[in-house]
């Protein structure tokens, strides 16, 4: 069954895969979900009009040029395309995933290779890339799980490496977290402002804690304490309450809010 070559080390521990794609769609819009997703889980190809911008990033560059550099490569792997009908964006139930290199058994390291082809509600071939996907093997028995690599071609077509780390049965799950044109409104909602978090700054009145608003942007004519990060040339507000100095600053709560950038017909993208 196996070549030689490797017999001394080889552990003939065989991986019995099950596969069970699950694609469901999740509904939850909030900031905090957004960065997790461009943080882990997406990696996209540049798209042609973006590929002459550098990944790397050097120290004589300023700390503004490195922001913008950062924010471009981040918007340039998010498809524009906001403004469409609902059937033509990326349906979970019409999409389709096959195995590879499919085996009946596989090898512990070896890796599993997933080709996922997504479809919009009418039937249609995705174009271009950038839906969300989360993808993951798992041995509930065991209680293990891993995620797989994503590579999208932005034609409609990923790619997913799962490494098989465990013996015995996986499962595997795809879930489409959100399409292509969800995860381009999140992230246009997201550069429109800062209402999505409220920030509540905690001072120190002679032995009395206090609490006042604070925030990237106060839409107030009210007296501020002004903060500034030097570094990463930020400055963050607290309205000022009377008689508390600036400096009486002990810690600062923040919280979602409910305030949305997304217009009713939008939100049917994430219900
Ligand atoms: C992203 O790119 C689009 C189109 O090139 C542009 O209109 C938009 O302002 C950019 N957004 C950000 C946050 O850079
Ligand atoms: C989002 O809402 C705007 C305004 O209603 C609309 O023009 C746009 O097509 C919507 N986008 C999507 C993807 O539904
Ligand atoms: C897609 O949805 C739009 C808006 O609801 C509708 O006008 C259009 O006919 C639909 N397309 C097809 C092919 O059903
Ligand atoms: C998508 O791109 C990949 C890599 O370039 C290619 O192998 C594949 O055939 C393309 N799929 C479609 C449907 O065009």
């Amino acid at each position: 069954m196996f070549k030689s070559t490797r017999k001394g080390y080889m552990i003939m521990l065989c991986c019995t895969v099950i596969i069970m794609v699950v694609f469901i769609c999740i509904i939850r819009i909030n900031f905090s979900q957004l960065s997790n997703f461009h943080v882990l889980n997406v990696k996209s190809l540049l798209a042609p009009a973006c590929g002459h911008i550098g990944y790397i990033i050097t120290e004589s560059k300023t700390i503004d040029q490195q922001i913008a550099e950062i924010m471009t490569l981040m918007n340039c792997t998010i498809p524009q395309k906001d403004t469409m009908y609902f059937n033509e964006t990326t349906s979970a139930i019409d999409s389709k995933a096959i195995i590879l290199n499919y085996k009946p058994n596989y090898c512990l390291g070896d890796t599993l290779i997933v080709q996922v082809e997504m479809f919009n509600y009418l039937g249609k071939r995705k174009t271009y890339g950038g839906d969300f996907l989360q993808a993951r093997i798992f041995s509930p028995k065991l209680g293990a799980g891993a995620s797989g690599r994503i590579k999208d071609f932005n034609n409609g077509t990923y790619h997913i490496y799962f490494t098989l780390f465990w013996k015995g049965s996986v499962q595997i799950s795809i879930i489409l977290m959100h399409p292509s044109e969800g995860v381009s409104l999140l992230w246009k909602g997201r550069n429109m402002g800062y209402n999505y978090i409220s920030f509540t700054g905690k001072f120190l009145n002679k032995n009395q804690e206090v609490h006042t608003k604070c925030g990237f942007y106060l839409n107030s004519q009210q007296e501020k304490c002004k903060y500034l990060d030097r570094k990463y040339r930020e400055v963050f507000y607290c309205i000022k309450l009377p008689a508390v100095p600036c400096e009486a600053f002990i810690s600062l709560n923040s919280q979602n809010t409910r305030y949305t950038y997304l217009t009713n017909a939008n939100k049917t993208l994430f219900s």
